[in-house]
């Protein structure tokens, strides 16, 4: 991970935290951690304490209130992640249409558990709550894109299609 000096976002992001923040009337810029959480885990690919500490600092609020917001929602990674990071619905109705078994499939296929990433890093596998598909799971996410009905065929299809 970098040294603590060098988390700075570029000119460009810098920008668009700026125009982020002015959504907000003043005194209440603390409203654009979730957004600027975004900027910032697209940038350094996980929420570290040193770029939480960073997003604090431009929010000027205490660190703990992102800390407080991230470790809140699964979303951001609180640990350093693969390049692809696998968040598979562990809720009530994705596990009655199969998704234990389709879950384990996945995670002996990647040869990790939940939590962990491949030895090439390649793949992280993390636990969700809910993602709203719920008529068709089992479901996972990785970044923006669904994957739905997810079977040990689709499964093994999705890893060799991602590690080409
Ligand atoms: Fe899995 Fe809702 S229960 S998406």
């Amino acid at each position: 991970m970098e040294a603590k000096n060098t988390i700075v976002f570029p000119a460009e992001t810098l920008d668009l935290v700026q125009k982020i923040m002015k959504r907000y009337p003043e005194g209440k810029h603390k409203s654009a951690i979730l957004p600027i959480l975004h900027l910032a885990q697209a940038e350094w690919k996980w929420c570290s304490p040193e770029v939480m500490d960073y997003v604090a600092s431009l929010l000027s609020i205490a660190p703990i209130e992102v800390y407080e917001v991230a470790s809140f929602y699964t979303m951001f990674h609180l640990e350093p992640v693969g390049e692809h990071v696998i968040e598979y619905c562990r809720t009530g109705p994705c596990c009655l249409m199969g998704g234990v078994e389709v879950y384990d499939h996945l995670k002996k296929r990647l040869g990790i558990q939940t939590g962990e990433t491949t030895s090439d890093g390649k793949f992280t596998i993390k636990e969700v709550e809910c993602l709203a598909a719920c008529g068709w799971g089992p479901v996972f996410q990785i970044r923006e894109k669904f994957y739905m009905q997810l079977t040990a065929e689709k499964v093994d299809q999705i890893i060799d299609e991602l590690s080409k």
